[in-house]
C-alpha cells in the first residue's frame, strides 16, 4: 500500500480516493465509479482522460499509439495505466452519466466452504 491521493472527476463532480499502487481506473472501480474503458492495459484510449490539475503522475506501460507523446504533454492521461502521486483533477472525455454512478464499491468479506 502506498499513500492516498484525492482524485475528483470533472465535469461530473465525483471525488475517489487512490492508492498509489493502483491505476486510478481500477480505484474508481473498486470504489463504484464506472468510468469508460476498454482493454485495461494501455492500448485502446478509450479511457483516455486530460489532467486538469496535478502532474505528479507514474505510468505502467501503454501504447503511444494510444497516448502519443505530444498528447501526454498537452495534458491527456489514461486511466488504466496512471498512478496518482498527488491530488488530482481530471476531466472525463468520454463519460455516461447514468453508468458512471452505476457501480457498487467492492467490499471484502470472508467466507467458509463447508463442503466441496
Ligand atoms: S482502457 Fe484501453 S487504454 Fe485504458
Amino acid at each position: 500500500m502506498g499513500n492516498k491521493h484525492i482524485v475528483r472527476f470533472e465535469p461530473v463532480g465525483i471525488e475517489i480516493e487512490v492508492d498509489e499502487d493502483q491505476n486510478i481506473l481500477r480505484a474508481a472501480a473498486e470504489q463504484g465509479v464506472q468510468l469508460m474503458h476498454g482493454c485495461k492495459e494501455g492500448q485502446c484510449a478509450a479511457c483516455k482522460s486530460f489532467v486538469l490539475e496535478g502532474e505528479d503522475i507514474d505510468y505502467d506501460s501503454y501504447s503511444t499509439f494510444a497516448l502519443p507523446d505530444y498528447e501526454k504533454e498537452e495534458g491527456q492521461t489514461l486511466l488504466c495505466r496512471a498512478h496518482a502521486y498527488e491530488d488530482l483533477v481530471i476531466e472525463l472525455l468520454n463519460y455516461d452519466e447514468e453508468i458512471i454512478r452505476s457501480g457498487l464499491p467492492l467490499k471484502k468479506g470472508v467466507a467458509e466452504v463447508v463442503s466441496n
